[in-house]
């Protein structure tokens, strides 16, 4: 406590000299503040995530032809980009402006880690099933893990 204080401190020691330069020479308004450049990491893992999901709902909801190499490579990317989101809901990121991240995320944080452990072990679970190559099993899997997506943003994500 005491040291984060005293780390607040000289940051804003810092700024009355960064800062004021910056206001001075127009710069401020441009530079995202911390909390908006964590909302827009974790968006854009998001983002990354969304990406490589879509093809593979697209595949078990018979959009797209099943293609076992291609679910296998972004099952991967998903199972591998998936545990990052732990580092994505630092505290002083609840409530900027652009977020669609619900504050309940930081008052009701047990249930919102067990969503997103049950992201972690479905996306797992997804990829070790693609090793194996069975086009039934994988498109149950991929179903399993959307399914997480979706408990989570009913709970935790501001509706568009
Ligand atoms: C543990 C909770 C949780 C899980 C699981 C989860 N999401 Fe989300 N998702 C969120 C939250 C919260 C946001 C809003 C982030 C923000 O705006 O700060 C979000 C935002 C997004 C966005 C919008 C990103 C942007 O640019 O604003 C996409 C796309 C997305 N999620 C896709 C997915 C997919 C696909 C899955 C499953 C493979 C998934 N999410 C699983 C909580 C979750």
């Amino acid at each position: 406590m005491q040291r984060s204080v005293k780390i607040r401190g000289l940051g804003l020691a810092m700024f009355g000299v960064v800062g004021a330069f910056a206001v001075q020479s127009g710069l401020a308004a441009d530079k995202p503040s911390k909390a908006e450049m964590e909302v827009d990491y974790r968006q854009s893992l998001y983002t990354v995530i969304g990406g490589n999901f879509g093809p593979l709902g697209a595949m078990a909801g018979g959009k797209v032809p099943f293609d076992a190499a291609e679910a296998r490579l972004r099952a991967e990317r998903v199972a591998f980009l998936a545990p990052m989101l732990k580092e994505a809901f630092p505290a002083d990121s609840n409530g900027v402006a652009h977020t669609a991240a619900k504050p309940e995320i930081w008052t009701d944080t047990a249930g919102f880690n067990q969503a997103l452990q049950l992201l972690i072990d479905r996306s797992a679970a997804l990829a070790a099933a693609t090793n194996g190559g069975d086009a039934a099993k994988i498109k149950a899997a991929i179903g399993e893990t959307g399914k997480a997506c979706k408990g989570c943003h009913d709970k935790y994500r501001v509706k568009e």
